[in-house]
């Protein structure tokens, strides 16, 4: 008797938006803005019956020194109109959009992945995220930004609103999607009523329910309170822990403080963002997967790489020479609008570039690709199909949100020759069995 296949894995699809992982001056790299792009990958991902795709967010263009970064001046569009086209385009896909607890109000929010969820049959998702810098706050009415502690209050409080009114019609409040012009008993659409440090609102929700109920909640934020957040009320984690050791204990807390907070440790399903590299051969795989860390890190992106550790101006540094053989600065930030260019330990991260440096041999752009590689899953088709399968076993994730170093086309061969794989392994749905975006994850309502 053959043993039974283990729990099967769930893919989402990443559409990279600005980061540098992405290798725009690749020949085969296409538009950052054209629907042609975001359509082409989403039915890829279909192709492949992925549960989701997922668009992040960047709601101001970043700078380095003052300047704008170029990347950015591709542009970004706003996620929930590029979603919401991309469900004419898709059946079964779940489509997921990054938004941020501090800059929106619940109401308004709400309403809108109310329609994204209607208008695709069941199959939205909310990637709340709470957004870190006063820098991208100033594009909003009052500042917009919150220390850190309030906004996990807001981002709580935020997303109880947004649930209360996703759950405030009653079943069968209406009769069918068109209206018969009668007057509603009023305890069938219920007013809801909020009253909190950050909201005082009196609302009754506009939309009946979708097919999934309400939509998918996702997180991303990795403090202790971004995980207390995530654990008490996420179906979803889109996480940063993307190697074995770290995926193990990170699923160990999440699933811990779960439980603590009186859910069961499977109502929270953990995804971290990886990266893949294929060839015929592992040689040859991770011959492909060192020119592309290349691409990725030119020597212009090098510096402004050891810049944002640094936070100083290191443009006299050669990127084919040694690390600055200067100490990093705090203070004000010389890099605005990244996650990266978050407070981080500069004096423990430099520490680091300099030991790998040293014990390699490696020079500073050389340094600067490693210390910046993503490139998680490297190998033969079988290899990465195998190696992702083993961290599922090991508990290090429930599967992975698959992060393209090209657009639109990236996804391509991941789809052609691994998840093949991974359905011959019965690791992996052969089709959709479900028409939602709850269904897909196996999750209850
Ligand atoms: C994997 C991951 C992805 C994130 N993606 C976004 C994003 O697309 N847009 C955004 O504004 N913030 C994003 N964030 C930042 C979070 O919103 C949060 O502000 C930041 O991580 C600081 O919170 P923390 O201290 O709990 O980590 C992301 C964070 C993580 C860990």
């Amino acid at each position: 008797m053959s043993a039974p296949a283990g729990r099967p894995l769930h893919l989402a699809a990443f559409f990279q938006g600005v980061n540098h992982t992405t290798v725009w001056s690749d020949p085969a790299a296409g538009s950052q803005v054209a629907f042609s792009s975001f359509a082409h990958m989403a039915r890829t991902a279909e192709r492949g019956t992925f549960d989701f795709f997922f668009l992040a967010e960047g709601l101001r263009l970043r700078e380095q020194k003052g300047l704008i970064h170029e990347l950015d001046v591709v542009g970004r569009p706003e996620s929930i109109a590029v979603l919401s086209a991309l469900a004419a385009v898709t059946t079964h896909l779940g489509l997921a959009a990054t938004m941020s607890t501090t800059f929106n109000e619940p109401y308004e929010l709400a309403r809108r992945f109310a329609t994204l969820d209607l208008l695709s049959g069941g199959r939205a998702g909310w990637n709340v995220v709470t957004s870190s810098d006063a820098f991208t706050g100033e594009n909003f009415r009052r500042g917009g930004y919150l220390q850190h502690h309030e906004r996990y209050s807001r981002a709580a409080e935020f997303t109880e609103l947004a649930r209360a009114l996703w759950a405030s019609w009653e079943p069968g409040a209406v009769l069918g999607d068109r209206a018969l012009g009668r007057f509603l008993d009023d305890a069938r659409v219920h007013e809801v009523v909020h009253s909190g440090p950050q909201f005082d609102v009196r609302a009754r929700a506009t939309l009946p329910p979708s097919p999934q109920g309400r939509p998918v909640v996702i997180q991303a934020g990795d403090s202790e309170e971004g995980r207390d957040f995530a654990a008490s009320t996420a179906d979803v984690i889109f996480s940063r822990h993307s190697t074995l050791e770290a995926g193990r204990a990170f699923v160990a807390d999440v699933r811990g403080r779960a439980v603590r907070s009186g859910r069961r440790a499977g109502d929270v399903k953990v995804l971290p963002a990886v990266s893949w590299v294929l060839g015929a051969s592992a040689r040859e795989a991770a011959e492909r997967a060192e020119q592309i860390r290349f691409q990725q890190v030119t020597p212009a992106t090098a510096i402004a790489f050891a810049e944002q550790v640094w936070n100083r101006d290191l443009s006299d540094c050669d990127p084919d020479g040694p690390l600055p053989d200067v100490e990093p600065v705090e203070g004000e930030l010389l890099s605005q609008g990244r996650a990266a260019s978050r407070r981080i330990d500069r004096a423990a991260v430099s520490a680091q570039w300099r030991e790998l440096s040293r014990t390699r041999g490696l020079t500073l752009r050389e340094t600067a690709a490693e210390m910046s590689s993503h490139q998680s899953f490297v190998g033969t088709p079988e290899q990465v199909a195998d190696e992702m399968i083993a961290f599922v076993d090991a508990d290090a994730c429930d599967g992975f949100v698959l992060t393209p170093h090209l657009n639109p086309h990236g996804l391509d061969d991941f789809v052609d020759e691994v998840v093949p794989l991974l359905r011959e392994r019965g690791r992996f749905r052969t089709e959709y069995t479900s028409t939602t975006l709850r269904g897909h994850l196996g999750l209850e309502g």
